[in-house]
């Protein structure tokens, strides 16, 4: 069973290559917590798997909102986590180890893919240039039948790229982002086709049309797959996003 949230793509790509591989079922997290499904029936040796973005060197914070809820028929024979990322994770596995603890299961494994970065909404942050995105998307497929062969043989493993400062970009920024995050600055321009992807797109379901133009609800997480997948790149997060570029997995 392989749990996993994906804003951009970049995670569902990584989270079906490795359920397709090794035939295991899917369970979108948004979808889950929307339903109410936080019980699971596990069979004897069933492994289970997370997939997620980083979000400021940590697990998402609505992925560990989840987590927190899940309850299996029995302990599951191994326990692993895949994450993207544009750059590092810190210790963000560290985090998720102390989440899925309180629930009482280990974390056997952490697996790491850079991939292109979707984050637009703080001066300094940008999309990658095509270019890098290609060859970003390139080496996380090469990775993808490593993990794979340990995910199957059950290895003990860590991988997560942590950058500089680990600990302080982790615990100190990381931990508090959630606090900051707000939709109040989103807007739609007159470039706006009404056309309703923005709404469609958005894993919380925090867009509706009013008058033909997208409106927030104040349910957001920052994912920025409003921003990127906008036909008309009509979404703005403020000046912020501004000129940014827009990506979303297969774009390239
Ligand atoms: C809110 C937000 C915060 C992010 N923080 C980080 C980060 O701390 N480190 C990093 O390398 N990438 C960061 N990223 C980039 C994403 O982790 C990366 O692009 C990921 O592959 C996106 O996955 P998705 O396409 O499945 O949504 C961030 C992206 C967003 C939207
Ligand atoms: S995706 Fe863009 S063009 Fe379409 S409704 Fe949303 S803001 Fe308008
Ligand atoms: S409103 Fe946009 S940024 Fe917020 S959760 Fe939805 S798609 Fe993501």
């Amino acid at each position: 069973m392989i749990f996993y949230f994906s804003a951009c793509g970049n995670s569902r790509f990584i989270a079906e290559s490795i359920a397709q591989a090794l035939d295991e079922q899917l369970v979108f997290i948004p979808e889950a917590e929307r339903e109410g499904r936080f019980d699971y029936t596990l069979a004897e040796y069933e492994r289970v798997g997370f997939v997620f973005p980083i979000y400021s060197w940590c697990p998402p914070q609505l992925v560990r909102d989840f987590v927190q809820k899940l309850k299996f028929t029995k302990a599951p024979n191994y326990v692993w986590m895949a994450v993207t990322c544009g750059d590092n994770g810190g210790v963000a596995e560290k985090v998720f180890a102390e989440q899925l603890a309180k629930i009482g299961s280990p974390l056997h494994a952490d697996y790491c893919f850079v991939m292109p970065n979707t984050y637009v909404n703080m001066a300094g942050m940008s999309t990658d240039k095509p270019e890098k995105a290609k060859r970003k998307i390139a080496r996380a497929q090469a990775h993808l039948p490593e993990v794979i062969q340990n995910i199957k043989a059950c290895k003990s493993v860590t991988e997560m790229r942590r950058g500089i400062f680990p600990r302080f970009k982790t615990n100190v920024i990381g931990k508090s982002f959630h606090k900051w995050v707000s939709d109040e600055p989103f807007r739609s321009t007159d470039a706006c086709i009404s056309c309703g992807k923005c709404v469609n797109v958005c894993p919380l379901q925090n867009i509706s049309l009013e008058d033909g133009r997208p409106k927030w609800h104040g349910n957001c997480t920052n994912c920025d797959a409003c921003f990127h997948h906008c036909p008309k790149n009509a979404i703005q997060y403020g000046k912020a996003s501004v000129g940014k570029g827009q990506y979303y997995f297969g774009k390239f």
